[in-house]
């Protein structure tokens, strides 16, 4: 076997909903992951067949982990990677759990001097604003962002949606669509570099894959 086979990868997953789409991608594409694992609460996975460690992080810290180089490579949605804004390289659309990022609001909603809007994204929200040459303030939240229009907290909300049952079940809607969001696989700039083959090895298999699944 080459050395570059055997070289360990650290791949920083994230938990949750990402997760199990990710490892079924993996597997389609001949790389050895259990299917036991996904409800698994380890939080370093070692899988030697696959020459691979799995970093079990919470979606929003996989950038940093990639960044800081203690994963090499990691699998993140594009709203957190358009949110946090780390150095790194996007080397593929995965194109699995797919949503988009939408400013939503009650039907009824009319514009305002100077409106709320509450967000587990700030950045992304405020840059939209910007370029859109409206003013707003940007409320930070953490989850549940559904509730900042239905209890007067917020005008309107920046938020994923994928089902949109969500919304539905709160009596809200989509005003505009901001962007599409998938999932992307992305690289320390430095691994890269130096674990290149390994990494265009898996980008390849990857790729392969979706391009095969149409
Ligand atoms: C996300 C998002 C929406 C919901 C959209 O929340 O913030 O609330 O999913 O999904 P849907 O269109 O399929 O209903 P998440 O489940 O991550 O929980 P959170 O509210 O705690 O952020």
């Amino acid at each position: 076997m080459s050395k570059v086979n055997t070289e360990l990868l650290k791949v920083a997953m994230p938990k949750g909903r990402i997760y199990k789409q990710a490892s079924r991608l993996f597997r389609e594409a001949g790389i050895p992951i259990q299917d036991d694992l996904d409800d698994s609460r380890k939080l370093i996975i070692e899988l030697p067949e696959a020459g691979m460690e799995f970093i079990m992080a919470k979606p929003v810290d996989v950038p940093t982990y990639v960044e800081y180089g203690v994963a090499d490579i990691g699998i993140v949605g594009k709203d957190v990677l358009m949110e946090e804004n780390r150095d790194v390289y996007e080397l593929l659309d995965l194109k699995i759990a797919a949503c988009r990022m939408s400013v939503i609001g009650l039907p009824d909603w009319e514009p305002t001097f100077y409106p709320k809007v509450a967000t587990k994204y700030p950045n992304v929200a405020s840059a939209y604003f910007r370029e859109q040459g409206q003013q707003v303030e940007v409320i930070k939240l953490n989850g549940s962002i559904e509730l900042a229009p239905l209890i007067g907290l917020a005008d309107r909300i920046v938020d994923m949606v994928e089902t949109g049952r969500t919304l539905q079940e709160n009596g809200l809607v989509e005003h505009e669509t901001i962007f599409g969001i998938t999932s992307r696989l992305i690289a320390n700039r430095v691994s890269y570099q130096m674990k290149n083959e390994r990494i265009q090895q898996i980008c390849d298999q990857l790729q392969a894959t979706i391009i095969a699944k149409g």
